[in-house]
């Protein structure tokens, strides 16, 4: 039987009807916990409340702030992590932090189910669920709002019969999940993927059309790590905030594509990581000074991995942490500054340097000074060659050189 339900807790309609629902349902006690991963808008304290006056008979609000920057933003960045070359992770990278926090809350509570209020044709509800699975296999879970079969207007209907106080009257058309680490915006018109975007939408990043004077910003790494702008030293989440701000500001870090979720449908989305981009692009300049040619090409291939087994909702898995030691491994020379200029949606860096540079500027000169030895690269040009030529041998002999087969 269950007696306590842990309730993920957004303070939006479908959840605040969770509580209700639940509580019916099983009769059970329902525990609202709320996860602040920087997602800033509405005051937490409201929301805790709104929970009790929902029916919760606890309501807390956690501050996950630092812990989603440090064990989770920062991963990602290290990781080089985009999924479809493009999205930064930013959902997939809060569910793994939101689904820690709630099974810590079940152990405090003794409650032995969780429950959340993704819809089932998500990604969401994978991440919650498997995340769940692999950090507390004892515990049930509860998808109200997959599970209910309840209809957006029984929702509310079930908020005005109870009385909950929820203003369904201004609710946006888009469905929005935003964090630290970046903005996810979709449905509503946007379901149409050829209607364009439209400027409403944004609230992370200023139009990048509009013309005003470029930002330039020194980024510092320590093995991978952000650790100071332009001089001061910085936390990985002031690192990021900041550059949400200054980022932002010149428009950058907009994404408008079709994204492959794990249920195997396609679906529009528009995005916004100024920050996250930002941050993203300056690491990667570093690490093509610092990192040895074969180990970042390597590395290439580890990140497009790493990034879809998070998107997939495998945060807590084998494969996963064993790729978690590869990216350490490689991150141990990426020290040293990064300068972008922010300028017209786009962060481009103009400059890097580093104590553990593998950039030489005598081999590299083509002035005086030239260190590199061009008598050896004649011999090194044959044998490179020579499987090639020696396959071209035989098939000259055969007579179809060059032609296809
Ligand atoms: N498609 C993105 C992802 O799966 C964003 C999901 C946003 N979630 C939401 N409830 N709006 O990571």
């Amino acid at each position: 039987m269950t007696e306590r339900v842990v309730l993920a807790y957004s303070g939006g309609l479908d959840t605040s009807v969770a509580i209700g629902w639940i509580a019916e349902q099983t009769g059970a006690e329902v525990v609202a916990v709320a996860a602040d991963v920087g997602q800033g808008g509405e005051d937490l304290e409201e929301v805790r409340k709104r929970a009790i006056a929902c029916g919760a008979v606890e309501s807390e609000v956690l501050d996950l702030r630092d812990e989603f920057a440090d064990r989770y933003c920062l991963p990602a960045l290290r990781a080089g992590a985009l999924y479809m070359e493009r999205y930064p992770l930013v959902s997939a990278l809060s569910r793994p932090v939101i689904v820690e926090a709630l099974v810590a809350a079940a152990r405090r509570y003794g409650a032995d189910t969780v429950a959340h209020g993704c819809t089932g044709k998500g990604n969401d509800q994978v991440r919650f669920e498997v995340g769940i699975g692999a950090l507390a296999p004892d515990l049930d879970v509860l998808a109200p709002v997959r599970d209910s079969g309840m209809t957006r207007d029984e929702s509310i209907a079930f908020a005005e019969r109870n009385g909950l106080p929820i203003d369904v009257s201004g609710r946006s058309p888009y469905s929005i999940d935003q964090n630290l680490w970046g903005r996810a915006v979709e449905t509503g018109f946007l379901e149409d993927p050829w209607n364009a975007p439209i400027e409403e939408l944004y609230s992370y990043s200023a139009d990048p059309t509009i013309a005003r004077d470029p930002d330039e910003v020194l980024i510092r790494f320590d093995a991978g790590v952000p650790t100071a702008i332009d001089g001061r030293p910085v936390t990985v989440r002031q690192a990021i905030e900041e550059l949400n701000t200054r980022a932002g500001a010149q428009g950058v870090g907009r994404l408008d594509m079709v994204e492959d979720r794990l249920v195997g449908i396609k679906s529009r989305e528009v995005y916004e990581a100024p920050g996250a981009l930002a941050l993203l692009a300056a690491h990667r300049e570093l690490e093509d000074l610092t990192v040895e040619r074969d180990l970042r090409r390597f590395k290439r291939g580890v990140e497009q991995r790493w990034a879809e087994l998070v998107y997939d909702g495998l945060w807590f898995s084998p494969l996963k942490t064993a790729l978690d030691a590869f990216i350490d491994s490689a991150q141990e020379h990426v020290s040293g500054e990064v300068r972008l200029r922010l300028h017209a949606g786009s962060a481009v860096p103009t400059g890097r340097r580093s104590d553990s540079t593998l950039y030489d500027y005598g081999l590299a000169t083509y002035d005086t000074g030239d260190t590199f030895d061009q008598s050896l690269a004649k011999g090194f040009v044959q044998l490179w060659g020579l499987p090639s030529r020696i396959a071209a041998t035989r098939d000259l002999k055969a007579g179809s050189v060059g032609s296809a087969p």
